[in-house]
């Protein structure tokens, strides 16, 4: 399974503020900035560090950086998470995927990409919902593309379709989430969920 579902108090506490229907935007949007940090910490525990030596006001010792990481953001839901990926991680650079699924074939459709050369990055792409799986396999589709092979994906929540999905088309890309929920409903929404994340971030109920 390339599915980690994060159990942590202050993602279990961020997670129910989204799932909340009361939850206003703002406090949507800083709640999911508090757990998409939750997930970061998870997704970067195996991150490569560069080693060298460093002077402290005592002597020589050995230092550690985190170099060369990409967020890749899913327009536009994505962009929730991203402030914190910013925040957390050191001279993180940033692509963006620009995806809409047409709604004749049910297909992904791409509408923007803008991506750096990934050959030796550590992606971190952020799709918060996971469902039918069909935009984030065209993400990783796209970030492989640009030569990416270390891939994660953050999500806050993911269906069994999705992560099954996910598995057939890219089982060498690691999921972190912190929910993995029943189901999918007639209109392609998870079930619990939290509704059309996009709009619930940007206010466009
Ligand atoms: N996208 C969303 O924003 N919510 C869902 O439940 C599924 C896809």
């Amino acid at each position: 399974m390339n599915l980690t579902v994060i159990d942590h108090p202050l993602t279990r506490h961020y997670l129910t503020v989204l799932r909340n229907k009361d939850t206003s935007p703002q406090a949507f949007r800083a709640a999911a900035r508090g757990l998409t940090y939750t997930l970061v910490l998870e997704a970067t525990k195996r991150l490569p560090l560069r080693t060298f030596e460093i002077e402290t006001p005592m002597e020589t010792t050995t230092g550690y950086a985190v170099d060369n990481v990409v967020a890749v953001p899913v327009l536009r839901a994505g962009l929730g998470m991203l402030d914190a990926v910013l925040e957390t991680i050191p001279d993180v650079k940033v692509g963006f995927a620009g995806v809409a699924r047409d709604e004749e074939t049910a297909q992904p459709q791409e509408y923007y990409a803008k991506l750096p050369d990934l050959s030796n990055a550590f992606v971190l792409i952020c799709e918060p919902m996971l469902a039918t799986g069909g935009s984030l396999s065209w993400a990783v589709d796209k970030v492989k593309g640009s030569g990416a092979t270390a891939i994660t994906c953050l999500c806050v929540v993911t269906a069994p379709e999705g992560v099954k999905r996910m598995y057939e088309d890219h089982p060498d890309v690691q999921i972190i989430a912190a929910a993995f929920d029943r189901e999918l409903n007639d209109d392609f929404y998870i079930v619990p969920g939290l509704g059309d994340m996009g709009d619930r971030l940007f206010g466009t109920l």
